[in-house]
């Protein structure tokens, strides 16, 4: 029997997804550039001057991340699969959506479960739980960095993003200070008849034509989902 095709629904998330896993998002308060300088952590520049420390501070993240658990907005969020066709796109890069049983994630930002030759990006292995060092190489002796897309470097899937976000009928943006672009721009392109949902704990301004529902992901989430998947199943 021909299946009707499923509904797509296009999550696009931020840190503020993964806060209520324990993890830091980047511009809340104790957030990480409280602490730390993009400068001097999360720039080619950066790499080039002080190695050492950058490794440092995406060891500790890499850890901090193996120690979460996936949280219930992204269990709710992979819940959606079972009555809708999901991609997500996620600047994301700890790996709490994949267990949390989503199958489809686009990362814009790269992830810290890998990492990679400077020499060749293509070269890749998984990020050491026990941290990377200066003196991993690569065959050609290049060093080792985290797979994470760097201010000032190009952002990885961006036209696959746009493809998916310009065709889905749902757009839920979670967790996001929608401030940091590429990224940020995407949700310009939600189709204007889509259903437009942002779920944040405070925002400077709401995209046009979303509903702003202001709270913990882990708390709304589970509603929304529940509240769709009904509807879907009626
Ligand atoms: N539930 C829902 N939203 C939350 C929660 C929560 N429990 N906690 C925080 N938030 C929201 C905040 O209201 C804020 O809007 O998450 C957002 C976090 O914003 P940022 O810290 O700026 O994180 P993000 O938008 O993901 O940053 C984008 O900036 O530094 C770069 O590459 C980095 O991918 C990152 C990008």
């Amino acid at each position: 029997m021909m299946q009707r095709a499923k509904e797509k629904i296009l999550v696009f998330t931020g840190a503020g997804v993964s806060a209520e896993s324990g993890l830091k998002t980047f511009r809340d308060s104790g957030g990480l550039w409280e602490s730390m300088r993009i400068e001097e952590v999360a720039t080619p520049e950066a790499w080039e001057r002080d190695p050492a420390k950058v490794l440092d501070f995406y060891n500790m993240r890499r850890k901090a991340a193996a120690q979460a658990k996936p949280n219930p907005a992204h269990l709710a969020i992979a819940q959606l699969e079972t009555a809708f066709d999901v991609a997500i796109v996620t600047q994301n890069v700890d790996d709490l959506h994949e267990r949390a049983g989503s199958s489809r994630v686009i990362r814009l930002h790269g992830n810290l479960s890998e990492a990679k030759s400077e020499l060749d990006p293509s070269y890749r292995i998984p990020y050491p739980l026990e941290g990377l060092s200066l003196d991993d190489r690569c065959p050609r002796g290049g060093r080792l960095r985290p797979h994470i897309v760097w201010f000032g470097e190009a952002v990885e899937n961006y036209e696959l993003a746009l493809e998916e976000v310009s065709t889905a009928g749902r757009m839920l943006v979670v967790g996001t200070s929608l401030s940091v672009y590429p990224a940020a721009g995407l949700v310009s392109y939600a189709r204007p008849d889509a259903e437009k949902v942002l779920v944040a704990m405070d925002i400077d301004a709401c995209p046009e034509g979303f509903e702003f529902f202001k709270g913990r992901a882990g708390e709304i989430l589970p509603k929304l989902a529940q509240k769709w998947l009904s509807e879907k199943n009626r």
